[in-house]
């Protein structure tokens, strides 16, 4: 991996990824892709190259692809789960015609590619609990079938044309920098603004309802391993189930409490999240990524509670 293009590299993870795949590939081209009304800013902007990337515009990103003589490619270009369903032929352009792009360019100028799919690509008959590598994937979500149809798409890429293509499911991310927007996972990452502005929360998620959630730091270096692994070891390619911590709004809600002891949160749920949250596992087991790539993450829920609350609180206090 020298010459990198991160498709959606001003969204949640892209921002984060394209920064740090520059300062670990400083003589690579690390291009930040974008699309109009989400252009880059700051450290994005000035430390590296960017361009328009429109995932649905393939000349355009063929274009990219030879200009900097990419060798892989990011696709971070989606629509979460609640957007989804609320623009669900948006979501299917974006993520299916989209990839189908990118897969296409990657076959001609042999790219690897990384396309994430996530929890959301697992259904209501899915076992919830330790869900396991390869098991039932019906998803009932416009997110899901897109996710469930990515992972067919990419490792159908990869034996037919040999593509090398890779991915993670990836949970609900938590991170501080860029806001998610639009998933169901989201609640896990605004509680923290709300706790450290001392503004109440009000919970779009039931208590009780338990989701795999990962710490942004964990979600970047699972993005960059999977894609520096040793292709022979991966008897799995799209996509991995990753883990690092499970829990509900209560479970969070206390571990807030022992950082700030005012922290005040009340239920008023919303019934497009709960119904996708409902669906998806309570937590997965991860142990083929332990065993093809060693997959092995270093936050757990408290450890991460910490470092949000004491990041956002010197943000906020400055
Ligand atoms: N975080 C995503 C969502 O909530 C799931 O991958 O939509």
């Amino acid at each position: 991996m020298k010459n990198v293009l991160v498709i959606g590299s001003t969204g949640q993870i892209g921002s984060e990824l394209t920064l740090e795949l520059r300062r670990q590939i400083p003589d690579g081209n690390i291009v930040a892709g974008y699309i109009k009304g989400a252009e880059p800013h700051g450290d994005l902007l000035t430390s590296g190259p960017c361009e328009i990337a429109d995932v649905t515009n393939a000349e355009q990103l063929a274009q990219i692809v030879d200009k900097y003589e990419i060798d892989t490619i990011y696709n971070l270009a989606a629509l979460l789960s609640a957007v989804a369903e609320a623009k669900p032929l948006l979501a299917w352009d974006i993520q299916m015609n989209g990839l189908i792009n990118i897969l296409e360019i990657a076959r001609d100028k042999k790219c690897a590619v990384f396309t994430p799919s996530s929890i959301g690509a697992f259904g209501p008959n899915t076992p919830k609990e330790n869900t396991p590598q390869d098991t039932i994937q019906r998803p009932k979500t416009m997110y899901g079938v897109t996710k469930v149809a990515t992972e067919l798409l990419s490792d159908y890429y990869f034996t037919k044309y040999g593509v090398d293509t890779r991915a993670v499911r990836f949970p609900g991310l938590i991170s501080n920098v860029t806001l998610p927007g639009g998933g169901t996972t989201d609640y896990a990452v605004d509680i923290f603004y709300s706790a450290v502005k001392g503004e109440e929360f009000v919970c779009p998620i039931q208590a009780g309802t338990f989701m795999d959630m990962m710490y942004m730091p964990d979600a970047i270096k699972a993005c960059i391993d999977l894609m520096n692994a040793d292709p022979s070891k991966l008897v799995h390619r799209n996509a991995f189930n990753i883990a690092s911590m499970s829990f509900d709004p209560e479970m969070l809600r206390n571990e807030i409490l022992k950082f700030i002891p005012d922290f005040k949160m009340r239920y008023e749920f919303d019934s497009v999240r709960q119904a996708i949250a409902d669906s998806w596992p309570d937590k997965m087991d991860d142990s083929c990524a332990r065993e093809e790539w060693g997959w092995s993450p270093e936050y757990d829920m408290q450890s991460m509670t910490k470092d949000m609350i004491e990041t956002l609180s010197q943000r906020f206090s400055k």
